[in-house]
């Protein structure tokens, strides 16, 4: 990131190579492998628990692997901290907004500027250093949020706001903590269909300024509309990747993860039509 907060498109890709992740003695990651291009909107689908989001733990350094790899450009990311992510680039938005909810929205925002200290954001007494660095990350806050049209929020807690605001919010975060790669967990989740619109834009409005952008969704709609690929799993494993209407019309994907009965013969649905 420039000094004066702007971020160059995306040049790097991110590769998965071979990722096994146990915890508690259960193997939750098996030979996870997948990479996801420059500026490429990425989409990770599958039903609960399948590991979607202990992928975006592991890229962002919370988890870490017990076998495999995670690279970004020439960066080893099992190397580095989480609070050290944002030095890369990389931002992540979280499922749930539900800790953030007594955080008006320019403080929330502002914390992506100050990940090291959720304390030393919200203090406003202190060295001179830190006042400064705070000043600096509500500065930033504003003018992410003045960029996604959130400005009027700014004074006002999450919990009086909507799910999709709340959402929207959270990515703005993730764009000020690093901003070139996203890694974005279900932020239609708890949105109604109307307000999916709002943040489908803002995707776009990320990739047209050049993110890349790594996407956990449950709605087949909201992915296939919005993702360049796919990648399907389940159980921990890959099923598949590639084009969002090849792996939602995959086989191993229908019978897989949304269960569809798969005729051996023509390897077409069995289930009935509408
Ligand atoms: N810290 C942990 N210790 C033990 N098991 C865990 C831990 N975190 C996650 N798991 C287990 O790992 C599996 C994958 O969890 P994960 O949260 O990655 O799934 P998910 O695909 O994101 O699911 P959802 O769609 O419900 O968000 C689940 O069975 C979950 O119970
Ligand atoms: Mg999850």
């Amino acid at each position: 990131m420039s000094a004066n907060g702007e971020v160059k498109p995306a040049a790097r890709p991110l590769k998965v190579d071979g990722v096994d992740v146990e915890l508690g003695g259960v193997a939750i990651l098996r030979g996870v492998t997948f990479d996801v291009r420059p500026g490429e909107v990425f989409g990770i689908v599958g039903p609960n628990g399948a590991g979607k989001t202990t992928i975006l733990n592991v890229i962002d350094g919370i988890v870490r692997p017990s076998a495999g790899t995670v690279r970004y450009g020439d960066v080893d990311l099992c190397r580095v901290r989480p609070h050290n992510m944002r030095d890369h680039g990389i931002g992540r938005s979280l499922q749930s907004t539900h800790y953030f909810r007594d955080l008006t929205a320019a403080e929330l925002v502002a914390l992506g500027e100050l990940p090291n200290s959720v304390a030393g954001a919200l203090r406003f007494t202190g060295h001179r250093k830190r006042r400064k660095a705070q000043a600096a990350a509500r500065h930033r806050g504003m003018e992410v949020l003045e960029q996604f049209g959130l400005e009027r929020y700014a004074s006002r807690p999450l919990n009086e706001l909507s799910s999709a605001v709340q959402k929207l919010l959270d990515i703005a975060r993730a764009v000020v903590a690093g901003g070139e790669l996203l890694l974005l967990d279900e932020p239609t989740s708890g949105v109604s269909g109307q307000e999916r619109g709002a943040i489908g834009e803002a995707l776009l409005q990320l990739r047209t300024l050049g993110r890349t952008i790594v996407l956990i969704d449950h709605d087949p709609g909201f992915v296939t509309g919005n993702c360049d690929r796919l990648m399907a799993m389940n159980f921990g494993e890959v099923l598949d990747v590639g084009l969002p209407d090849d792996v939602m019309g995959s086989d191993v994907v229908k019978r897989s993860y949304l269960g569809e009965p798969v005729d051996s013969d023509t390897g077409e649905s069995a289930a009935p039509g509408p």
